[in-house]
């Protein structure tokens, strides 16, 4: 369900991960809530996907296709949203992949390219950004009590993808937990570090979704104890994707222009105990 409250008309917007499951669900929910989005993927027609079912949006979506799993791909992505939105305001980090495997059987290609797309993308796609948010985020004067979005506008912010995965150890799926554990903290550092400005950084932390990387989630090969992986099944089932866009549109509305370095779970409890 679309965020009702906010309107995001004329705000630059950029999807990664946006050809699938809640990368498409974010991207088409900003584009009905009048967004110019950049939705960009690496898979072609997923994006292609997602610019079809948002063509009678309000707002607008442009595709790219780009692997970012290197940090010049990840500086592509920004020069590639700059020409096609003119600028922006949100940039959303939510390509990501997963798998299991046990500890012993993980290589240092796997390792590699989990930790590559489901965290250095995040700080390289952060850092290209930064040059274009900071001038909009400016700096508010705190002590005098004026804050970024005091005027209802959208301020400049980065909403990161984390994961239940990255506040709890998990078995089997060390690379993912590991990248998930550096997003949570990757987010509240970049907080920190810009927390003068009126920048904005936060991360959702969804629970189990329905989609692709839920459908395909690979089981660890060979004999496996599945029990150690029942605490974070849950027990209120999946979510959908659009659960997540919803969280993701809130933290980047003026309704949400104190939350910052803020780890929102959207899990139905997993993490709770
Ligand atoms: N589905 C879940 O249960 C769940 C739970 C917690 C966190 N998450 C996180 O949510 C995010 C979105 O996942 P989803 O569930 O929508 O899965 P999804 O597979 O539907 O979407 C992920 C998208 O990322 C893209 N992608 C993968 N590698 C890429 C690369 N190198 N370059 C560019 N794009 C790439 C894929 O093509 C895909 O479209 C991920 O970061 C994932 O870790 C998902």
């Amino acid at each position: 369900m679309a965020n009702q409250n906010q309107s995001f008309s004329g705000c630059g917007v950029i999807v990664t991960g946006a050809g699938s499951g809640i990368g498409q669900a974010t991207a088409l929910q900003f584009a009905s809530a009048g967004a110019n989005v950049f939705a960009t993927d690496i898979n072609a027609n997923g994006v292609a996907e997602t610019a079809s079912l948002g063509s009678s949006a309000s707002g607008t979506i442009h595709t790219g296709v780009h692997d970012i799993s290197s940090r010049a791909a990840c500086y592509e992505v920004i020069a590639a949203a700059k020409d096609a939105l003119g600028d922006f305001s949100v940039l959303c980090n939510v390509a990501g992949i997963s798998w299991a495997e046990h500890a012993t059987e993980i290589t240092e290609e796997l390792w590699d390219k989990m930790i590559a797309v489901n965290l250095s993308s995040v700080f390289w796609l952060s850092q290209a950004a930064l040059p274009h948010l900071l001038p909009q985020a400016g700096t508010p004067d705190y002590e005098k009590g004026e804050n970024p979005g005091d005027d209802g506008s959208i301020g400049p912010s980065i909403i990161n993808v984390a994961s239940n995965a990255g506040l709890r150890g998990q078995a089997f799926t060390i690379p993912y937990c590991a990248a998930k554990g550096g997003v949570v903290l990757l987010t509240r550092s970049f907080a920190m570090e810009f927390v003068k400005t009126g920048l904005r950084v936060n991360a959702v932390a969804p629970g189990g979704i329905s989609s692709a990387l839920s459908m395909n989630f690979q089981m660890p090969t060979g004999e496996t104890d599945f029990s150690l992986m029942q605490p974070y099944m849950g027990f209120r089932g999946m979510g959908q994707p659009g659960d997540i866009a919803d969280a993701i549109l809130f933290l980047a509305s003026n309704q949400a222009r104190r939350i910052h370095g803020a780890i929102l779970s959207v899990d139905a409890g997993l993490t709770s105990g």
